[in-house]
């Protein structure tokens, strides 16, 4: 799924592009951005030892690190073409610090405000302790949004992360 949010983002990629990966952990989906030759990749992380090996591994003048939750994703000021969320905990790290119902549907509906027309939002859940609350409220959410064309992408004889694609209009 991960690979498929890659793919799906990758059309509104190009070298005056403008991200956001909401979800830094170890920076696999900022490098990915960065490898496509983007402008600027912003990046929220509430974990600060987790944003000092990220950046240490990555260091990339286009790469700006907030050491702040998604949910203050308001603080950026220009329209966004690609934002990536990846739900959960970060591999490798501790399980008990993850993404929350609450400040997750809270990004989710700024990061919509952000999109510009025909900007695209890549949603990955996977599961962890309060998966279950997250993904509906956010579920309920998109899934009531006129601005925005909203599909989702689940594997039906494995579990599995599943993916929600978004395409503002
Ligand atoms: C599944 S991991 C992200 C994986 C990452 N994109 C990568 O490529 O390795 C989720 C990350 O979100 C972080 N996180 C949890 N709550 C957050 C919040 N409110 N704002 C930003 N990041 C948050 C966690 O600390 C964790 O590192």
């Amino acid at each position: 799924m991960v690979e498929r949010s890659h793919d799906f983002l990758k059309k509104v990629l190009h070298p005056q592009a403008i991200c956001i990966d909401a979800t830094l952990g170890n920076g696999k989906d900022a490098q990915y951005f960065l490898a496509q030759k983007v402008k600027k990749v912003y990046a929220f992380e509430i974990q600060e030892d987790v944003i000092e090996k990220t950046e240490k591994a990555i260091s990339n003048p286009r790469l700006f690190v907030y050491h702040k939750g998604h949910e203050h994703m308001d603080i950026i000021h220009e329209p966004v073409d690609a934002i990536l969320f990846n739900f959960g905990y970060c591999p490798h790290g501790n399980p008990e610090i993850t993404t929350l119902p609450d400040t997750s549907l809270e990004a989710v509906q700024k990061g919509i405000q952000l999109l510009r027309e025909k900007g695209r939002m890549a949603l990955v859940f996977y599961a962890h302790k309060q998966a279950n609350q997250e993904q509906k409220a956010i579920e309920n959410y998109v899934s009531t949004l006129t601005s925005c064309d909203v599909c989702k992408v689940q594997m039906m004889n494995h579990d599995a992360p599943y993916l929600i694609e978004i395409e503002k209009k």
